[in-house]
């Protein structure tokens, strides 16, 4: 067998369990970095190598973007004590002041709204769900190219949705105009601890669809449970099944932490969400 038959399957065994997906089919490098990622939660205070920043948001800008409006915006954050304040935000997450480098990813329709201004018009199709949604999405896509990069870097990443928890004092603390609203952050360094071992995923039958819908996946969850524990006996210190997750995760709406009122808090920022 070849060596990359042999890299794809340690690979596929990895994410979902010796033997559960059949190991012939295209690999390369790329793919290979794909399937090693893994979110990292204890950082080296190191800086980062001059100009990793710049390379990471070119990879970034290099992201589709829908219509090319390119609705997104980025604040890179290394401020002891701005990220110490945005880490009291999201819950106290000590990752965000241990990393060098903070990012957060901003759905942005102020420089859209700028433009128009400029011209001296406004524009009608802004103020809608669609709208912030193109934007959302546009953060999404740079933020996660740019997290691949930093990864083939050997740099590690975790994302920090729980910014939403308070986005108003999010976006008086980057200064953020009205239209511009964190999505979520990212902590980007060194890790400072062992890698932890890749965290399975459901089983390709939970996700894969062919032709139509099926909702057939108990099985598959049956499985992934038993996975995601045993992942969690070595990774965690209370490990749970994705079952007990899910139901923790949204059976309050107190697990929210907040975001139950985004609604009202994305009003304010100049999102009406028509
Ligand atoms: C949008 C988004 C927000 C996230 N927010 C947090 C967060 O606030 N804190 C955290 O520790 N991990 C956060 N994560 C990381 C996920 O928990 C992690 O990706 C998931 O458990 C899968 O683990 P893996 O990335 O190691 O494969 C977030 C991930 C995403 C995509």
């Amino acid at each position: 067998m070849s060596a990359a038959t042999d890299s794809r399957r340690a690979a596929f065994d990895a994410r979902y369990g010796a033997g559960a997906i059949p190991p012939d089919g295209p690999w390369n490098e790329v793919i290979a970095a794909l399937l090693d990622h893994r979110s990292v939660r204890a950082y080296r205070p190191d800086p980062l190598p001059d100009g990793t920043l710049e390379t990471l948001v070119a990879a970034a800008q290099s992201a589709a973007t829908s219509s090319n409006m390119q609705t997104w915006s980025v604040v890179s954050v290394t401020d002891p004590a701005r990220k110490a304040r945005l880490a009291r935000i999201a819950n106290d997450q000590r990752h965000i002041e241990q990393c060098p480098l903070f990012l957060v990813w901003l759905a942005d329709l102020s420089r859209l709204a700028r433009l128009a201004e400029g011209e001296g018009t406004a524009l009608a199709a802004l103020p809608f769900l669609e709208t912030f949604l193109v934007a959302a999405i546009d953060a999404s896509l740079a933020a996660q190219n740019a997290t691949v990069a930093a990864e083939s870097l050997g740099l590690s990443t975790v994302y920090i949705g729980a910014l939403r928890n308070d986005v108003r004092a999010v976006a008086a603390e980057l200064g953020l105009p009205p239209g511009c609203m964190a999505v979520f952050g990212l902590c980007v360094g060194t890790a400072d601890q062992a890698m932890p071992r890749v965290k399975p995923r459901l089983p390709q039958t939970a996700v894969l669809h062919r032709e139509q819908y099926d909702d057939a996946d108990s099985a598959a969850r049956a499985a992934y449970d038993e996975a995601l524990h045993a992942w969690g006996r070595d990774n965690e210190r209370a490990p749970y099944t994705w079952t007990q997750r899910v139901l923790a995760r949204y059976g309050t709406t107190g697990a929210l932490h907040g975001r139950d009122r985004l609604r009202e808090a994305l009003a304010e920022l100049g999102f009406p969400l028509r």
